[in-house]
């Protein structure tokens, strides 16, 4: 992997070095266009605006400092400017979007642990984690004829400054105790996604249950009683396991199996 100078200051971090990441992903699907926004409201709002103008399937939008990033089920995504990696892929699957939440909370887990020599974990179903600490988010939206594919990463800087994120969050930095590439993270990222991807595209049935199988690997969730909030409602159980498309089993305490697609695990 290249290394980068990384000279270039954006205010609290440094500006990504588009060139390098462009040179990294040239041969694969994912990833070009690449395109670089030093600030932007979401790179997720944009995509969909790209892609229901036609994008090419792989388009890469990036970004520096997003002034309104969005979250799953509504919540918003902090930015820490320079120091992220936010980004979002124009995608057209073949195959049924879920797949895609599994793949993609794979490829950054296996990256950052290339990358960094931390162990993750998947919190179900798609944060990745590093010591129980969300390190990475996903989003991922759908529209007919295309998926937006929003990943944000803790890369670098600190949120010891705001206890209530810092409660449950973590920069890989701070994991690892020092400051990472996120140019190498990014290209390593894309590398695994576009592998993954590819498979799933043409693989059918084994790849998607292939890929299921190393996902469910790494979920931290399962074997745990969890509390699992779903907007104002919340359900406590003892997580089983995932089904074939990677739906949460949750054996309530009245003992009844529930199977849950949507929600945000607590504990
Ligand atoms: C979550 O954990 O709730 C998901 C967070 C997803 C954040 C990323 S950052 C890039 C992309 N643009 C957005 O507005 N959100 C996603």
């Amino acid at each position: 992997m290249s290394q980068h100078s990384g000279s270039n200051d954006n205010g609290a971090g440094r500006v990504l070095d588009t060139e390098a990441v462009r040179a990294g992903v040239r041969e694969l699907r994912l990833g070009s266009p690449l395109l670089y926004f030093p600030s932007i409201n979401s790179t997720n709002t944009y995509a969909a605006s790209l892609a229901r103008g036609g994008a090419t399937e792989g388009t890469l939008l990036v970004s520096d400092d997003q002034t309104a990033g969005r979250g799953r089920i509504g919540r918003i995504w902090k930015s820490l400017p320079g120091q992220q990696l936010s980004f979002s892929l124009v995608l057209r699957p073949a195959f049924p979007p879920h797949f895609l939440v599994m793949a993609s909370a794979l490829a950054v887990a296996e990256a950052i642990t290339a990358i960094t020599s931390l162990e993750t974990g998947i919190k179900w179903p798609n944060d990745v984690q590093v010591d129980g600490y969300k390190i990475c988010g996903i989003l991922i939206e759908t529209s007919p004829g295309y998926a937006i594919l929003g990943i944000g990463i803790n890369v670098n800087g600190s949120l010891r400054d705001d206890p209530e994120l810092a409660a449950r969050a973590i920069t890989l930095a701070d994991a690892a105790g020092h400051d990472i590439s996120r140019e190498d993270l990014l290209i390593a990222i894309l590398c695994r996604l576009d592998t993954l991807y590819s498979s799933l595209t043409s693989g059918g049935d084994p790849a998607w249950q292939g890929l299921r199988s190393d996902w469910r690997a790494r979920l931290v969730t399962l074997g745990r009683r969890i509390t699992l909030l779903q907007g104002e409602h919340t359900v406590t159980g003892h997580a089983e396991d995932v089904d074939a498309n990677g739906a949460l089993l949750l054996r309530l305490d009245g003992g009844v199996l529930q199977t849950v697609t949507w929600g945000d695990v607590q504990s």
